[in-house]
């Protein structure tokens, strides 16, 4: 059994874990997970991730709205959420970001609250987890505007994309994506990657790696992710593992 897992990026809050949420929390440790970051994607899910946090000691919290939910986020949500930044459990701002695949918000609304809540990130000097899906060239740009401590989480860009957000000093997060039959890009990237800027992440409860992928995702099947990772860089698993919790507290400050 791997140790000192580090999952930077999950949703506990998700209903899918409504059954058997604290069953399965307490038994993460035992599976060798020594720190989560759950993040928030609205008001609502974000206030539960702050929950989470004060529950559970090993639980740290983003939050922030997600471009997904970016139409239906009021200025009073928004507003209601830079409060919880003064919690301490609270270490990054995410998730935020953009979503041309799904396009659930218009992008004009997406662009708008990402970058609102970028400027925020910086004031606040705290890291933050982006999400970018089909979206990389808007992202880039913002990115290079604010230059913010973070990471691009569930990255899918290219290693030229990857190597620009190196430059700009952020972090990269892979998850179950690396394991996936037809992972060319992500392979790519990891072969690519200074394990300096590589931190590990679920997106749990999705993206769960192979060989359970199509089930439901938790934080001890990060050790497939990391597998996977530790045999393209060609280290010791339980290393590859280490050097990613140590980037983590970096970044988050932890
Ligand atoms: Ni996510």
């Amino acid at each position: 059994m791997y140790k000192n897992i580090f999952d930077t990026h999950a949703h506990y809050d998700d209903g899918r874990f409504d059954d058997d949420r604290d069953e399965l929390l307490n038994s993460l440790t035992g599976k060798g997970v020594s720190h989560i970051i759950n993040c928030g994607c609205d008001l609502k899910s974000s206030k539960t991730t702050l929950a989470l946090s004060q529950k559970y000691a090993f639980i740290y919290a983003a939050v922030g709205v997600h471009a997904h939910e970016a139409e239906e986020a009021t200025e009073s949500d928004l507003l209601e959420i830079e409060e919880l930044y003064r919690n301490e459990k609270v270490v990054a701002v995410g998730e935020i970001g953009l979503d041309y695949h799904y396009d659930f918000s218009p992008r004009e609304r997406q662009l708008e609250v990402f970058e609102r809540q970028l400027a925020l990130a910086n004031k606040l000097e705290l890291p933050v987890i982006v999400h970018d899906r089909e979206a990389h060239e808007d992202t880039m740009n913002l990115l290079k505007k604010y230059k913010p401590k973070g990471v691009v989480h569930c990255f899918s860009g290219s290693k030229e994309m990857a190597a620009e957000i190196v430059k700009l000093g952020m972090y990269i997060g892979m998850g179950g994506a690396v394991t996936f039959k037809n992972a060319k890009r992500p392979v790519e990237v990891m072969e690519y990657l200074p394990i300096e800027r590589l931190l590990l992440e679920t997106d749990a409860p999705y993206m769960t790696p192979v060989p359970f992928r199509g089930t439901r995702c938790d934080s001890a099947h990060i050790a497939y992710t990391a597998e996977k990772i530790a045999e393209i860089k060609k280290i010791d698993v339980q290393q590859l593992i280490d050097l990613c919790h140590e980037n983590a507290k970096t970044l988050f400050g932890i």
